[in-house]
């Protein structure tokens, strides 16, 4: 598998665009850099992320919340957003990530691989996992194995520093995420940077509630758990070159589908 990922890779570190393969995962020659790959998982971080680590993220690397994250944690927080079953969210991303064809993905922010794994198997081409956190990929890891699933890296790496080249993707999913990125500005740079022209990005994230101020500055201020304005977002999405073609609001839910605009800023054919 790492064969079949090393054209679309790029140092983290030096931004060099050739990996090797070395006998324990990849390497860059331009800057000496090694990153392991051990039971599934290439970390491209090692030991010090680099990131700041909110008290959200420290949650999403616990132990005990992993174990239960799949479910019913992600099925409880999504019905208490939007007010309807998980499994139709799932089926709306799905349909919007449905037309990407045999291209390479992306699944940024992955967790255990809610996504992930249902977006390999109506692909052959190959989807590509990224998490922050080891405890969240061991766990992907290990669901992959269960099921079976071919065509499916993942990779440790930080959202905010992709280990890819430039438009190598045909679609990019982020869902549940990008309102918890410490830098989401940041993340919408390196997204853009790695899809291709009239790719597709797919996204669930939340949006502020008219209703419940209170709790929603409580879960910002102290775990930094975020949230969107919807204007805000879209003018956002826009401004990093995407266009949103296809969008629903369930509630506090916000999920929608934007295509990679061309560089001169229009949508290609
Ligand atoms: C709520 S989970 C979403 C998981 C999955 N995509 C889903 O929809 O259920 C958020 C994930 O974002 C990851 N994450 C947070 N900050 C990150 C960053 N800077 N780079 C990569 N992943 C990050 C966390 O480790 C966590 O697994
Ligand atoms: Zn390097």
């Amino acid at each position: 598998m790492l064969a079949r990922i090393l054209p679309y890779m790029r140092c983290p570190r030096c931004a060099a665009e050739r990996l090797e393969r070395c006998p324990d995962g990849l390497s860059c020659p331009a800057c000496g850099s090694a990153f392991a790959s051990q039971d599934g998982i290439l970390d491209m971080i090692g030991e010090d992320p680099g990131e700041v680590i909110t008290p959200f993220q420290r949650l999403m690397q616990s132990r005990a919340v992993v174990s239960v994250y799949e479910s019913p944690w992600r099925h409880l927080g999504y019905f208490v957003a939007s007010s309807r079953s998980f499994s139709r969210e799932m089926e709306t991303v799905l349909s919007l990530a449905g037309e990407r064809g045999d291209g390479p993905a992306l699944d940024l922010a992955c967790g255990p691989g809610v996504f992930t794994r249902p977006l390999a198997r109506r692909s052959r081409g190959i989807v590509i996992g990224l998490d922050l956190s080891r405890p969240m990929l061991r766990q992907a890891a290990r669901r992959i194995a269960e099921d079976g699933i071919p065509n499916i890296q993942l990779i440790r790496a930080s959202a905010f520093a992709l280990p890819f080249a430039d438009g190598v993707f045909s679609h990019v999913n982020c869902c549940g995420a990008l309102h918890l990125f410490d830098r989401p500005e940041k993340a919408l740079a390196e997204i853009a940077r790695v899809t291709r022209a009239a790719g597709g990005f797919s996204v669930q994230t939340t949006i502020r509630p008219e209703r419940s101020a209170g709790f929603a500055y409580i879960l910002e201020r102290f775990i930094r758990f975020g949230f969107f304005d919807e204007a805000e977002l879209r003018l956002l999405i826009r401004s990093h070159g995407f266009s949103i073609e296809r969008d629903e609001r369930h509630r506090i839910s916000f999920t929608f589908l934007a295509r990679r605009l061309s560089p001169d800023g229009h949508s290609p054919v």
